[in-house]
């Protein structure tokens, strides 16, 4: 059943008061709420509604409305909700509820995951735990007693300040937690298990005084230093940035093994994946530090863009998820390379974001519709809705901005509302108007910009004529032009920036600017310059849109050695890289020889010998466009020339630059002990960077230097480096010695064996399936782990180009297969998984028509979950 936004309508009730009352038993758990119910009063009424509450896969065991018993017959229940008939305009209804969390596999609602018991809500989760009105505009304060026994479960957590605790007979002990905040239900979390305790504390800039914890599995207990100081760093960078302090006194995050995505912001109980708590230099790699940091921050953040103020409805999703994650890449830009920070993050959209917005699931980033909200969790919603935040604060700039979100903040302070309310805060606080910038939210697909130049010699003008348009998408075949910050410079021919002055404008602009491009087509032109400027355009990626401008591949060298902003000399040399391979496709499929354009090899060869350049920027530089990316460019993708010419180009520049790689690579490999600073981090980087490159075609010298490496690491980051040249080289013995060597050592590290099953399912050497269809039986191997699902199945599907999209299709049948079987065990990541299927259009007849059967195939399934329905039947459509 498909919802609408234009739909929505207020609820017909509020409950102003939840007091819940938890049993957990090891087969069974009671659930008892009583709601202090209340008519709302806004919505013009004739008679009392009905109260009609949400529930599913509740077993109901009492009902009772002003502590009179309802009878059968007085209410009525079906799969999806409970129905009464209230008497009065305010009233209190208590009801109890029998629920299974030891046979819950989806992980929605109250679930165990090992020994614990724990919840996840958002979205529509709370509906599995008991009747309520389970959307987010209703807020509540919540009261939550737990009760279980002790031994099991000594530690009882939930949402605000713990109230009382005691024991009961029979083992038993029983604690009450009160949230003072009002909160929608999705926010609500409950933790019962055997959990070691870390605890810091963090002094606000009023002055209060805030208990922190860190609760984890006893084993785990040494893993958490690095998210305690994230935590901490993230309160304070949003105290300084946003002026937002903590609110309650107690700030506390549990690490839990099975989950379906990375954490949820829970009021005061933030539960995460493991994956995004526990970080030790021996078990952790550097990018999954900054993970942590990064979620860690992410979830803090929620605590105002999300929970003080909330969604109005689910469509409104980006409201605290766009916004979230803007917040949390500027914490970690403030924190790390900022540069590096923007490409990662620019690179991850350009491969992933871009391929949803033109897939069948496209959808704007805030959707119209959905069939199961779950599938809206999407790189759209977060990462899209993260850029045209950013472009908001772009065009507000820093100051205006944070006028805009200290008036959002305080306008809207316990309310529940949409973006459009974000952006009313921002327009007011600023005098501005963005009426037409809105279409970001309610258009789909992303946007071209083309941009031509044009020189005047005779009166030192130099124009740019851009032409925006942007594709069909499903339910969209028109689209109005987007309001597209450009920010730019122009360079002389020594790679100087020349002051801006648009013939439109009475004052200049400085060296650099930021055009609105509003128009379908529009002309900027440019006066008082000296000779003719090459354009370097949209840097720090300043909109998400496909830029194009024609610069020959001397341009982009030039640009790529000399452009002054960080990001747009790496772009440039992206774009090269891009632009070589892209000919060499074309190359192959003519039937030539793939010889390796010789300025690439310069471009590069300059970088390796620039000791200015951070190290971590040199690497980044270094590294080729993806495989995915290539796909996302192509019309139709070219999967055996796509891997063939990346293939082919490594090794032409690893051949070509051998002396000097060699010769970066033995300054950085030195000895010295292990630091989680970024210098060091970076040179880690680079390190390992140039390490894959010199195990292309290595000697014994160097293949015993990656082994010595395996075996000596002092850290994750290096050991596992060296672990996937060798798993990508043809050194058989050594490549099985370091696998096997590895699993003995790490078989009692759930997250380190993620790694080691990834390593192998992204690897593109020939007979990927078969390994990875092999380590479907390997003991570290659990299908009901979203974690093992993503480090194997996901990554393969993902990842390795070559051997899931096989000839014969046998790569997308093992993918239909888990597919089918994870919709029984856990819908959500079942349809995760369907995102590779989905790209069928992108590739050859014969693989599109053997993906489509196995789509079709899954769409004949019976028992199919709404959330793979969506999915699948979405992208056959
Ligand atoms: N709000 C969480 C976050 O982004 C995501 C949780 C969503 N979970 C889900 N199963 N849909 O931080
Ligand atoms: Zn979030």
């Amino acid at each position: 059943k498909t919802i609408y936004l234009k739909d929505y309508q207020q609820p017909d009730y509020w409950i102003d008061e939840t007091h819940l009352t938890f049993e957990l038993f090891e087969d069974h758990a009671l659930v008892h709420s009583r709601l202090a119910l209340r008519l709302n009063a806004d919505k013009p009424q004739k008679t009392l509604p009905p109260l009609v509450l949400d529930g599913q896969q509740l077993q109901l065991l009492s009902v009772a409305l002003d502590d009179q018993s309802l009878a059968e017959g007085d209410y009525q229940v079906d799969t999806h909700s409970l129905s009464l008939q209230p008497t009065g305009a305010q009233f209190e209804l208590a009801l109890t509820t029998r629920i299974e969390p030891q046979n819950n596999t989806a992980l929605e609602g109250l679930y165990k995951s090992g020994g614990m018991f724990c919840t996840q809500c958002e979205a529509e989760g709370f509906r599995k735990i008991t009747y309520y009105l389970d959307r987010p505009d209703v807020m509540s304060r919540f009261t939550t007693t737990v009760i279980a026994d002790k031994g099991d479960y000594p530690v009882l957590l939930s949402n605000g300040n713990p109230i009382a605790a005691g024991e009961h007979e029979a083992g038993r002990h029983w604690a009450t937690w009160e949230d003072p905040f009002p909160k929608p239900a999705y926010l609500f979390a409950l933790v019962a298990g055997d959990l070691v305790l870390i605890q810091d504390s963090f002094t606000t800039v009023s002055g209060r005084e805030i208990d922190l914890r860190i609760y984890v599995e006893p084993e785990n207990r040494e893993q958490c230093g690095h998210a305690m100081d994230s935590l901490k760093r993230s309160m304070r960078w949003d105290e300084q940035v946003y002026g937002r302090e903590y609110d309650l006194d107690i700030f506390m995050i549990v690490a839990v093994n099975d989950f379906n995505m990375g954490a949820m912001e829970n009021k005061g109980l933030n539960i995460f994946n493991s994956s995004c708590v526990l970080a030790h230099p021996d078990t952790a790699t550097d990018l999954a530090f900054q993970r942590v940091e990064a979620v860690v921050a992410h979830e803090y953040f929620h605590n105002w863009s999300g929970n003080r103020v909330t969604c109005r409805d689910w469509f409104q999703l980006s409201l605290k998820e766009g916004f979230t994650v803007f917040r949390d890449a500027e914490f970690s830009a403030d924190m790390n390379s900022r540069t590096v920070k923007r490409i990662e993050d620019v690179t991850f959209l350009r491969a992933n974001q871009f391929a949803e917005d033109a897939g069948p699931m496209a959808h704007p980033v805030r959707p119209d519709s959905f069939i199961e909200i779950s599938n809206f969790y999407t790189l759209t919603v977060y990462e899209k809705g993260a850029e045209v935040v950013r472009m908001l604060h772009t065009l507000c700039g820093a100051e205006g901005f944070r006028k805009g979100t200290d008036l959002y903040f305080e306008r809207h302070d316990g309310q529940a509302v949409t973006c459009d309310d974000f952006v009313k805060a921002l327009e007011d606080a600023n005098g501005l108007d963005f009426s037409q910038f809105k279409r970001w939210y309610s258009q789909a697909g992303t946007p071209r910009l083309e941009v031509h130049g044009h020189w005047d010699a005779a009166t030192g003008q130099f124009s740019l004529l851009c032409k925006q348009s942007c594709p069909p998408t499903p339910g969209q075949s028109e689209k109005l032009p987007f309001v597209i910050p450009l920010r730019m410079a122009l360079l002389d021919s020594e790679g100087q920036e020349m002051p801006l002055k648009l013939v439109s404008d009475s004052a200049a602009r400085g060296n650099e600017t930021v055009l609105a491009v509003t128009e379908a087509e529009q002309v900027f032109t440019f006066e008082g310059l000296t000779e003719e400027p090459l354009p370097s355009l949209l840097r720090g990626f300043s909109a998400p849109v496909k830029l194009s401008y024609p610069y020959s591949r001397d341009d982009r060298v030039f640009l790529a050695k000399h452009d002054p902003d960080g990001f747009n000399r790496w772009e440039a040399c992206q774009a090269l890289a891009v632009d070589v391979m892209q000919g060499l496709v074309g190359i192959h499929q003519a039937g030539r020889p793939l010889l390796a354009d010789q300025r690439l090899i310069e471009v590069y060869r300059s970088l390796l010998a620039d000791e200015t350049l951070d190290p971590a920027m040199v690497a980044e530089m270094l590294r080729l466009p993806s495989e995915a990316y290539l796909v996302e460019l192509a019309e139709v993708a070219d999967v055996e020339a796509i891997h063939l010419v990346r293939e082919t180009l490594r090794r032409e520049l690893a051949l070509a630059l051998r002396s000097e790689m060699l010769m970066r690579w033995r300054q950085l490999n030195i000895a010295e002990p292990y630091s989680a600073e970024a210098a060091a981090m970076a040179r880690r980087s680079l390190k390992n960077t140039l390490l894959g490159y010199l195990m292309i075609e290595a000697g014994d010298d160097m293949l015993a230097a990656c082994v010595r490496q395996f075996v000596e690491a002092n850290n994750m980051t290096d050991r596992q480096a060296a672990l996937v040249a060798l798993v990508n080289s043809p050194f058989e013995e050594a490549k099985q010695a370091a696998l096997a060597q590895f699993a003995e050592r790490w078989q009692g590290y759930p997250l380190v064996m993620d790694q080691w099953f990834s390593v192998q399912a992204t690897c593109g050497l020939p007979g990927a399936l078969e390994r990875v269809e092999a380590l479907m039986q390997h003991p570290a191997f659990n299908l009901r782990n979203p974690n093992k699902v993503r480090a194997l199945i996901g990554a393969f599907a993902n990842q390795n180009l070559v051997g899931f999209h096989r000839a014969d299709g046998a790569g997308y049948r093992f993918l239909a297969e888990r597919i089918i079987e994870l919709n029984a065990l856990n819908p959500q990541i079942a349809s995760r998984l369907t995102t590779p299927l989905t790209r069928w259009r992108k590739f050859d007849s014969a693989r599109q028509g053997l993906m489509r059967a196995e789509l079709e195939r899954i769409m004949a399934l019976e028992g199919l979950s709404p959330d793979v329905y969506e999915v699948v039947s979405k992208s056959l459509a």
